[in-house]
């Protein structure tokens, strides 16, 4: 007799999973927000580790939040306070363990956790995946962060109605340190993916992963959308339905401050985003930015608390789609076997 089943499956880049999955999370996202009682306590007795390598507000607070609203027990773990944090246990241990006793484990593991050593923090996400027994969500590493990009397309879905024909500048922001890359890579992996017209908008030696571009031209062909490039800021803002702002490294000093800043430092202040650039806009433009953002440098109080700014609303969907994946992951996903 059949029996049913649950597959193990690990969030770790939308891009590891079929869009029709994805098209799934959105639409247990829109139920979620609009029949929260529905949902309540609906995991009763399932239990998530949060493990945290590196600090966080959004993540940790809204899944934490998530869970008790699902009837989860969420237990919050700094490396600081486990073993593997002082080199004393391997991921292999910890993952198999960690597994036995938890539902589903989310992991954060920024760049400066392994050495600024790009991928490595995505590759030892991977590692705790093929040692657990239970879905790894990744709560951001070093190549992507896809809770807050299935939020930021939900939100775009949700202020504009449709993706496909709308148009996304990506654009770089001046930030006084070298920001991983995982927030660009996933947005313009996702977006390409949504059928948006999106160009990406930086200064020279800011370009993002060759592979992650190549993996973005390739959605946009599948999609229909279109996929553009320029470092003229009035040009790539121009006629714009949404405008999201993010500050990322040089590839070419991955990392290394002192080295980047000769090449950062003259974008200080035209690249610091300002309330006149979303006069090139289209009126009903929408302005996001992941959060957090470093006020008057990255961009002006004018712009964040401005008209077009939604960067609240955003922030709030991402206790959506993390009780959307946690749903999916823990009920949704089972198949006959
Ligand atoms: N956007 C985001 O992931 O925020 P936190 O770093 O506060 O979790």
């Amino acid at each position: 007799m059949a029996s049913k089943q649950r597959i193990k499956k690990d969030f770790i880049s939308t891009q590891d999973w079929d869009k029709e999955e994805v098209d799934k999370l959105l639409a247990i996202t829109k139920d979620v927000k609009l029949n929260p009682k529905k949902y309540r306590n609906s995991l009763d007795g399932k239990s998530i580790c949060m493990f945290f390598y590196n600090p966080s507000t959004r993540t940790r607070n809204s899944t934490q939040v998530a869970a008790f609203q699902l009837g989860m027990q969420p237990t919050f773990n700094s490396i600081k306070d486990s073993w593997i944090g002082y080199q004393s246990e391997s991921v292999k241990d910890t993952a198999i363990v960690l597994a036995r006793y938890y539902d589903v484990i989310g992991i954060r593991l920024f760049p400066n956790s392994v050495n600024w050593k790009y991928k490595e923090g995505n590759r030892i996400l991977r590692e705790y995946a093929k040692w657990s027994e239970k879905p790894i969500i990744n709560f951001e590493d070093d190549q992507f962060h896809p809770l807050q990009a299935l939020t930021d397309i939900f939100t775009i879905q949700e202020k504009k109605k449709e993706t496909k024909g709308k148009k996304i500048v990506i654009s770089w922001a001046y930030h006084p340190k070298p920001l991983p890359l995982s927030v660009p890579n996933s947005t313009l992996l996702i977006t390409t993916r949504y059928g948006m017209d999106v160009t990406l908008a930086h200064p020279k030696n800011f370009e993002l992963d060759d592979d992650i571009v190549n993996l973005a031209k390739k959605n946009s062909e599948i999609s229909g959308g279109t996929l553009t490039f320029s470092d003229n800021i009035k040009e790539a803002y121009s006629d714009a339905d949404v405008v999201y702002v993010k500050s990322w490294g040089s590839r070419k000093y991955y990392g290394d401050g002192k080295n980047e800043k000769p090449l950062r430092l003259p974008f200080r202040d035209d690249w610091r985003i300002k309330e006149e650039y979303l006069d090139y806009t289209n009126s009903d433009s929408i302005f996001m930015h992941c959060l957090p953002i470093r006020r008057n440098v990255v961009a002006d109080d004018s712009v964040v608390d401005g008209k077009h700014s939604i960067v609240y609303d955003q922030a709030e969907n991402r206790l959506n789609t993390v009780k959307a994946l946690l749903y999916y992951l823990l009920k949704e996903n089972d198949l006959e076997k």
